[in-house]
């Protein structure tokens, strides 16, 4: 089965073909344009702005999508977009242009969430995945802890009460006087430091019962100490190793604790954050050491917004024939992105 997947729900246009066969998955391409350049002088992501620039260009990548894959319009079986969370202006683009190529080329289409999505980055290969599997996934709009027994019975634990970790890695550059996105800045600059620890964040909700997170006031504090340190400039890479550690340390300890708790048998990350190299290496570290189960991490690429991702869960979907017809699909209302 092919599927065409569509995805604007940030700052990325993107749009991916792949082919799934008894739950196996092969990537026919995965196209993504991204908008980073262009909304990096304001800091952040300019909503009008990153709808506009889906309008020009989602066609020519749906089109490279196409040619890229090798694939005939009248081959694909159907068409998978991610209807949100997300800015609801950018949604609308990817969205609308699902219905209508849906329409032209009459073929089903499926209304996949982007969360969702995230998780299905990890199911290239179905038989890899034991239920019930726990995922961390996180990124600059979501921070969660779901648990999933199967295919249909999906249940977030734990959430953020304010910022994802992503949202707060993005602040805490912009503190520190680093670019946007944030999290591969800090990272970069977490890389650099190899001295003595000086400095200590908190690690919020760490000892706290249950599974919610909670991120904001670690920027705060990390404000506090840049705000009484007239050196801060020169230990950047030290503010950003403490600071990646703390995000790090409540992560991996509520992630271990839950799998332990609701005995799963595999354990998936996903989301942007899940990009970061600490986070992989220490979590795959720390799973080994206490759990010994599956571990799986998507891979680099299909980590932060991407098509291929929605595709992938489309694919299940239509296995299971779940089709939305176009004058049925909703946005959804979430301006958390
Ligand atoms: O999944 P994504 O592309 O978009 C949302 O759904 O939000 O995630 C983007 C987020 C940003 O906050 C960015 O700073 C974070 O993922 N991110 C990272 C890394 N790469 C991207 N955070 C930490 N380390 C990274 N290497
Ligand atoms: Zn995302």
């Amino acid at each position: 089965m092919k599927i065409l997947g569509i995805e604007t729900s940030c700052d990325e246009t993107a749009a991916s073909i792949i082919e799934g066969k008894n739950g196996k998955i092969k990537i026919l391409s995965n196209i993504i344009s991204s908008q980073i350049n262009i909304h990096k002088k304001w800091g952040g992501v300019v909503p009008e702005v990153a709808a506009r620039e889906h309008v020009l260009n989602i066609l020519p990548v749906v089109d490279e999508a196409i040619k890229k894959a090798k694939v005939k319009k009248n081959k694909i079986d159907a068409i998978a977009v991610n209807y949100g969370p997300g800015l609801i202006t950018s949604l609308i683009v990817g969205i609308e242009t699902a219905k209508t190529l849906s329409y032209a080329w009459n073929v089903p289409l499926i209304a996949t969430n982007h969360i969702e999505s995230h998780i299905y980055a990890n199911f290239l290969d179905e038989k890899k995945i034991k239920f019930p599997a726990l995922i961390l996934t996180v990124s600059g709009g979501h921070n969660m802890l779901v648990l999933m027994k199967n295919h249909e019975k999906i249940k977030t634990i734990g959430e953020t009460r304010d910022d994802a970790a992503g949202e707060a890695f993005d602040k805490a550059a912009q503190l520190l006087e680093l670019g946007y996105p944030g999290g591969p800045e800090i990272s970069k600059q977490a890389e650099k430091f190899k001295g003595r620890k000086t400095i200590e964040l908190p690690r919020p909700m760490m000892n706290k019962p249950g599974y919610d997170f909670s991120f904001s006031g670690l920027k705060t504090a990390l404000l506090y100490e840049i705000q009484k340190d007239k050196n801060w400039k020169n230990k950047i890479a030290e503010y950003s190793h403490e600071f990646q550690q703390a995000i790090l340390d409540v992560l991996i300890y509520k992630t271990i604790k839950a799998a332990k708790e609701y005995k799963v048998r595999t354990i998936m990350l996903a989301g942007g954050v899940s990009a970061n190299s600490e986070l992989r290496k220490q979590m795959t570290e720390k799973i080994k050491k206490e759990l010994d189960i599956n571990f799986l991490i998507p891979n680099l690429n299909l980590t932060t917004d991407n098509a291929t991702m929605g595709a992938i869960a489309g694919y299940y979907k239509a296995r299971d024939k779940k089709f939305t017809s176009w004058n049925k699909i909703k946005v959804d209302c979430n301006a958390k992105l």
